[in-house]
């Protein structure tokens, strides 16, 4: 028998980089998961099979050993490394485990990846020693693996993709989760390139200092139009979500973490029948998302493709992190 755990990705609806200082962000976690398989080893290895994302290898004593793949992929691992520790430590048991990570979440695209693999591996991990640990130890759990990666994540990605659902996010008052009946579907539009968060957050960190006065005034003006987002939202009304959506991306270009290629795909969209379209996550490249109403959902999507760019459409899930026993035979499947 393999402990599985899956988890899901997520999508920010409003509010990225603004709740690095001041919140809220709206976030949702989105049908796209991760999924971490783990088995016990005799030795002290942790041995990670990301085969699927192109490296694999293991740690030992901190320190990584390649086995497909260059050896500078151990920075993407050491995130697994770390979250798979952290929570033997918490449960007080040692030895080394085999990890398989499979995720259906593009990575570095803005889609929370990289959480929702700190996610389940924490879920595989607590399964793995019949920890049963809670959904709030899971979260915090991941974020020091997340923390590896994003540098001062602000905590929304491993949050959503622990609990799944609607949640907003503020500094200052914390997680706030919310119950949204049906499904309401985005389109996403993925640029096909990959950014570092960590490098987006310290660019806007580097304008807010060298533009206090300025950058403060539009990172509230951001936190403002995220919480009238989170009531449009709530509301399902679409042609309020729409609009806030477009000044929120306005606001997004004029802080630097926009592209050519995102308001290229940005602008087909609203030409071509959305209500509303913005990046989500950090910019500098992944992905946008647009919001239209059903008969125009065909149509965005194909205009976002024709831009040599990805596009599909994902759903909001309730469904956040998820762990049970699987027969080894299963365990692909
Ligand atoms: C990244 O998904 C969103 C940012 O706001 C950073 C963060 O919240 O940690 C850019």
């Amino acid at each position: 028998m393999k402990a599985e755990a899956t988890a899901p990705g997520k999508m920010i609806l409003f509010g990225e980089h603004s709740v690095v200082y001041r919140g809220p962000a709206v976030v949702l976690a989105i049908d796209r998961r991760a999924r971490v398989l783990a088995e016990k080893r005799n030795d002290k290895k942790i041995f990670i099979d990301a085969d699927d994302l192109g490296f694999s290898g293991y740690f030992e004593d901190d320190v990584y050993y390649p086995v497909h793949g260059k050896a500078w992929r151990g920075r993407n691992l050491a995130a697994i490394n770390v979250a798979t520790k952290k929570t033997m430590e918490r449960i007080g048991v040692e030895g080394g485990v085999n990890m398989k990570v499979r995720s259906m979440i593009p990575i570095a695209v803005g889609l929370g990846s990289s959480a929702a693999i700190c996610v389940a591996t924490v879920g595989a991990v607590q399964q793995l020693f019949d920890a049963n640990l809670s959904r709030d130890e899971i979260s915090k759990l991941a974020f020091e693996g997340e923390t590896i990666i994003h540098g001062k994540p602000s905590g929304v990605d491993n949050n959503v993709s622990t609990f799944g659902g609607v949640m907003s996010f503020d500094r200052s008052t914390g997680f706030k989760h919310y119950k949204m009946e049906g499904t309401m579907p985005f389109i996403i539009g993925d640029t096909l390139r990959k950014r570092s968060t960590r490098m987006m957050v310290e660019n806007v960190a580097a304008l807010k200092e060298r533009n206090p006065e300025i950058m403060e005034e539009i990172l509230a003006s951001i936190a403002d139009l995220s919480t009238r987002g989170l009531d449009a939202l709530l509301a399902k009304d679409l042609p309020k979500m729409g609009d806030l959506m477009n000044i929120n991306h306005g606001l997004l270009s004029a802080i630097g973490v926009s592209t050519m290629k995102l308001e290229s795909l940005i602008h087909t969209a609203r030409k071509n029948g959305a209500l509303g379209a913005k990046l989500t996550g950090a910019g500098g490249g992944g992905c946008m998302i647009a919001v239209a109403e059903e008969k125009d959902l065909s149509n965005v999507e194909r205009a976002i493709r024709q831009r040599k760019s990805e596009s599909y459409r994902v759903t909001l899930t309730d469904r956040g992190v998820e762990s049970r026993w699987v027969e080894e035979e299963n365990a692909d499947s």
